[in-house]
């Protein structure tokens, strides 16, 4: 069983999950707009991963005996000045994410809900990856600046992601 109080707290970061999400589909979007399809592949793949963390907390809930909530997601933002622009986003999206999981933590913690504890664990160490792809692409892209042919070279890059 979980309280009332980390049932809400896994539902509302279920749907941050989605809104993540949400997100990277509206990134996808976007760089197929500009027929950058090795960016747009990644964050094809990122939505995919987000939507499967969202799965992972209903799955939880549910073993929990709690109650999923599906409520609406928020509407994420649809355009960007530069490819750099939004990977800056998305390495603030993650810090946010991660935030949202330490808080989660203090209160499995707080609850002496150990189950909960060990669940975010995972979530603990996918935040690690996920900071740290996003800094290293936002990094790549502050070294390429103004080189159109550098900026290719990283969409083809980032299109293999398996
Ligand atoms: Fe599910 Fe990118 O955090």
């Amino acid at each position: 069983m979980i309280t009332d109080k980390m049932q809400a707290a896994l539902n509302a970061q279920m749907n941050a999950e989605m809104y993540s999400s949400y997100l990277y589909l509206s990134m996808a979007a976007y760089f197929e707009s500009k027929n950058l399809q090795g960016f747009a592949h990644w964050m094809h793949q990122q939505a995919r991963e987000e939507w499967a963390h969202a799965m992972k907390f209903y799955k939880f809930i549910n073993d929990r005996m709690g109650r999923v909530i599906v409520r609406e997601i928020e509407a994420p933002k649809t355009e960007w000045a530069s490819v750099l622009e939004v990977f800056e986003d998305v390495a603030v999206h993650e810090a946010k994410v991660t935030a949202l999981i330490g808080k989660l933590v203090e209160q499995a913690s707080a609850e002496k809900d150990h189950a909960t504890g060990v669940f975010l664990n995972w979530f603990v160490q996918e935040q690690v990856e996920e900071e740290a792809s996003a800094d290293y692409i936002v990094q790549t892209l502050r070294a390429i600046g103004d080189s159109v042919g550098g900026l290719y070279q990283l969409d083809h890059r980032l299109g293999k992601r398996e």
